[in-house]
Parts: C-alpha cells; structure tokens; sequence
C-alpha cells in the first residue's frame, strides 16, 4: 500500500495549494457535507487552484454512508466531466472521509484523494490509514477497499468549532492510542483539561497520536498482525453501539469506545496482569468525562450476540486485543461466554449502573 503523507498544517490554505500542486490533475472535486460545505468550505474555496474545483455535497451522518449517498457522487464526478486524472478532495468528518475515500478509488478504477478532516475522530483515525467503505445491508463499513489518500492535511483549528461530545468522541481514540504506546503519552492524556480545553496543547497530542497510529499502520497496512492494536476497545465497543442503535438511542462511536476500554482493560487485567491501578485511572477518567453506558443483566445475550457478529472474529471466536502493561499489546486474545458475562458484572459495578 503506497504511504500517504500526513501534514499537520499551521495554515491550511498554504498547505493545500502546494498539495494541490503536487499532485498533478486536470479538474479537482471537493467532496463536502451540508455541515462542512457551510462550515469549513468558507476556509479553502478561495485558494488558488481551487476557485474552479467542482463542489459535490452529501446528506451529513451516518446514516448516509450508504451505496445510494456513494452512487450519486460517482454520478456527479461522471456529470460534472471528471476524468482518471482528476483529484478529489475530502472535507468533512470520519464518513466524508471515508465515503469519499472509496467513490475516488472505484471511480474509473480509482482516482487520488486527499483528506481534510474536520473533526476530531477523523483527524486522528478515520482520516489515516487508507480504510475506506460505507455502510451495507445494516453492517456498519461492511463493503470497502483499502486505499489511502495521498495526503492527510490536519488543521486543529476546525475543532474550535467542534461540539464538546464530538471532542469527547475523537479523544477516546487518542487515549486507545495512548494506551497501546508509552506510559506518559497515557498519563498526559489523563492529565488533559477536558473542561477547559487548551488547543495549542491538543494540536500536539493530535500530532503523537496520529504519529502512533502512522507507525502502527506502516509496519500493517492490512490488518493481518499489528494493526489490530488498534482494535483495542473495539469489541466490546461495537457491541454497545450496535444495542444503543438497536434501542433507537445511538451514541458517538468514541463514547462506545471509552465504555468498551473499560471493559477490555478489565480483561487485559485478569488475564494478562494489566496493573490494577492504571486500570482504576482509565476507567476513572472515563467515567467522570463520558458518563455511563447503563444496561442490566437481561442485556447480556445480545450484547454476547452482537460480539459473535464481530467482523474481526475468525472461526466464530470473539477476537479481542488486550494489554500486559501500557504499550505491552497482546492481539487475538479470546475469552468465552462465562467471562464476557464476568466482564459485563465489572462494567456495571465499576461504572454505578
Ligand atoms: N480504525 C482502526 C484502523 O484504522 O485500523
């Protein structure tokens, strides 16, 4: 998989018009949301070399990845005479980036791309590391390729105006990538203002964990070993997501995460010695800024059923990455119905719920 360039930028629009000029083209397309076409196109239409770009939007959320929303950007690049040579670029959060990331490298078997994203989850997973797809038959990024942008350009400055639970959102990944690579990367996340954020501080948390996630991907640019470090979190994560949506409630992915990281550092701790107290400074940090997930007993099954159901899984065994010590990742664990139950126990009196 060719290396994308990832730049975080002190001013965007330089940045942009000497990407642009990089990467050779004859017509460039920005790919926007509705939010991010009235909210950050403002920031990069007048850049030279841009003033001419095609404009395509897309309905915003989720719930838009669909082959529908993708079929009608392949149309508008097709009706607004894009070429094999022609450059997209997009703008948006973690479901522009990655919609948009496959339309480019599908359409005329696959154009390049560059990514800006907009928000904090983005910036520092959805955005890097070339997974793109949409959502498919009620399975979320079921149908997609790997296939990186050429460049990620990061601009903290979007997240001034991003809204506190999409902050939270984004930050849970930063303290997974905290947890998978060094102890006071770990302790400074835990250690950061959440109430009263300091931006300059966050740009240069966002730059180490990109960095982190960089250096994981590089070494596994298809998920066959290392990679999965990134799933920690993730299993248990999914599960509750899929129950908030299946009981109408969705939560931010992020938050899911930080719930599932609770649950999955209590198995990195019984079964490969995670140290109790950096376990009891996760968990409390998680739970003074994310709130609880609330569930009860008679939830377990589905939440067993939706960790079956696990694209990670293989032979129909729950896959989880879990940690020996901060950065000690230890991937393809297993545990078995009995202990996801004991874990879901620790979840509830854990957290009050
Ligand atoms: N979001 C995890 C990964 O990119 O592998």
């Amino acid at each position: 998989m060719s290396k994308q360039k990832v730049i975080i930028c002190p001013n965007i629009q330089e940045n942009l018009a000497q990407t642009a000029c990089e990467c050779s083209h004859d017509k460039i397309f920005i790919l926007t949301d509705q939010n991010t076409r009235d909210c950050c196109l403002p920031f990069i239409e007048h850049i030279p070399g841009l003033k001419e770009a095609g404009i395509l939007c897309i309905e915003a959320g989720d719930a838009h990845k669909t082959l529908e929303t993708l079929a009608s950007v392949w149309t508008s690049l097709g009706n607004q005479g894009a070429t094999r040579h022609s450059l997209m670029i997009n703008l948006g959060g973690g479901m522009v980036t990655d919609l948009g990331g496959f339309a480019a490298s599908t359409f005329k078997r696959g154009i390049p791309y560059i990514n800006i994203p907009t928000t904090l989850l983005a910036m520092v997973d959805a955005s890097v590391g070339g997974k793109t797809g949409i959502n498919f038959n009620g399975l979320k990024n079921e149908i997609g390729v790997f296939s990186p942008a050429t460049h990620v350009l990061i601009d903290t400055r979007f997240l001034q105006s991003l809204d506190h639970p999409n902050i939270l959102s984004g930050y849970a990944e930063m303290l997974k990538h905290g947890l998978i690579s060094t102890t006071s990367h770990w302790a400074e996340l835990l250690n950061f203002d959440m109430n009263q954020i300091d931006y300059g501080k966050l740009q240069e948390l966002v730059a180490l964990s990109v960095q982190i996630k960089e250096d994981i991907v590089e070494q596994d640019p298809f998920e066959k070993g290392i990679r999965k470090a990134l799933n920690l979190g993730h299993t248990v994560g999914h599960a509750f997501e899929s129950l908030a949506l299946a009981h109408q409630h969705p939560v931010l992915h992020g938050y899911a995460v930080a719930w599932g990281i609770v649950c999955e550092l209590y198995f990195s701790h019984i079964k490969v010695g995670f140290p109790k107290e950096k376990l009891r400074q996760t968990v409390r940090f998680i739970k003074e800024n994310y709130g609880v997930f609330a569930f009860d007993c008679k939830q377990y099954d589905t939440l067993y059923e939706f960790m079956t159901h696990d694209k990670k899984n293989t032979s129909g065994i729950i896959n989880f990455t879990l940690l020996g010590e901060i950065g000690d990742i230890r991937i393809n664990q297993s545990a078995n119905k009995e202990e996801i139950f004991e874990m879901l126990d620790f979840y509830r009196e854990t957290m009050g719920c």
